[in-house]
């Protein structure tokens, strides 16, 4: 089993030689916990895709301890500078040209690699140290809920890997968001996270494409891992565009469960979940995915859950929530 390691000076030094010579550590992040792997050692990275059951075709993202770090392997541009300015570290991920340094498993192929500069302070300590960056995927298996608890890590992968980084409950809750900036005149979104897209574009000064279902299939074809199917409890879950009224909670059976974006009047029962007291957008995002994995290992037959508002943060819940519900 995996052991759980607290961010001492000593452990961070233990965990920097194990990576520096090919081994994999679950990290914490301010969005998720990752699994992290030196991004200059392919067979280091390999073990990701293996450990996570993850397909070859899917990239890694490349986390840096600062932006000047990005030189020594991939082409940076006007937009990255303004936007790193802005926002790193930070949940905001950049796609950008990638040099020879980075093994094209890490980027499973493409001529582009994503890059981001985490804000977690045990993140940042351990980072600081390493003389290379990490790829470092969400660390669940492939296609379920993402972990924001080491423990989550330990119940998911604790019999593939050697250690957890501890660093506490994440602090957004959902993924970075990831702009293609490969052609700087002209950034798109690809994945809604924990920055919403509104301040992207605020600092770029215009606004920009955004991926709706719609576009699915395009984006899979600059993001292979932009796939219908993800963050799926085993438990079915059906999402509602609207609230869910009193009257169907109050006669809902204890098989059902529902996951409300805030606390209803008055209907009270076990089967009655939900995500905040009054709607905060950073409280939903922040206990979302801890509170699918409780209800996925409570043998609930079905989950209901009920659309965030469709903007700043709520783009991201719904988009997850949306990914989460697809059969
Ligand atoms: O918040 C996050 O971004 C977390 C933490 C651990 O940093 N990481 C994360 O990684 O969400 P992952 O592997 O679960 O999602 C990465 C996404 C995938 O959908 C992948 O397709 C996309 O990033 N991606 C990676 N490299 C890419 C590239 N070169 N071009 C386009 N998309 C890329
Ligand atoms: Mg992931």
């Amino acid at each position: 089993m995996a052991e759980i390691l607290k961010p001492t000076d000593e452990n961070l030094r233990i965990l920097r030689e194990f990576l520096r010579l090919g081994g994999l550590v679950a990290v914490p992040t301010e969005t998720v916990y990752g699994l992290a792997a030196n991004a200059l050692d392919a067979d280091a990275c390999a073990k990701i895709f293996e450990a996570k059951k993850r397909p070859s075709n899917d990239p890694l993202i490349c986390h840096v301890a600062s932006y000047e770090a990005l030189e020594a392997f991939c082409e940076t541009n006007e937009a990255s500078k303004i936007l790193a300015e802005a926002f790193w570290p930070g949940p905001l991920t950049f796609v950008l040209p990638k040099k020879d340094t980075i093994p094209s498993i890490v980027t499973a192929d493409l001529d582009s690699v994503a890059v981001r500069s985490p804000n977690h302070p045990v993140f940042r300590q351990l980072i600081e140290g390493c003389d290379f960056p990490l790829a470092a995927p969400s660390a669940n298996p492939f296609a379920y809920i993402s972990p924001t608890r080491a423990s989550h890590v330990e119940a998911n992968l604790g019999d593939r890997i050697e250690y957890i980084l501890e660093g506490g409950p994440c602090e957004y809750g959902v993924e970075s968001t990831i702009v293609d900036l490969r052609d700087p005149t002209n950034p798109k979104i690809l994945r809604y996270g924990a920055l919403p897209v509104e301040k992207i574009e605020n600092a770029l000064k215009k606004r920009l494409p955004r991926p709706t279902p719609k576009l699915d299939q395009e984006i899979i074809a600059i993001a292979p891992g932009s796939l219908p199917k993800h963050y799926s409890p085993r438990t079915p879950l059906e999402l509602r565009a609207s609230t869910v009224s009193e009257r169907e909670l109050i006669e809902s059976d204890q098989t059902t469960a529902y996951l409300l974006i805030r606390k209803p009047k008055s209907a009270r029962a076990a089967n009655i979940h939900w995500l905040s007291e009054k709607g905060k957008l950073e409280t939903i995002a922040s206990s979302l995915f801890a509170k699918l994995r409780e209800l996925d290992d409570a043998e609930y037959q079905r989950i209901i859950a009920e659309e965030a508002p469709e903007l700043g943060l709520g783009l991201a819940i719904n988009d997850r929530l949306r990914r989460a519900s697809f059969r």
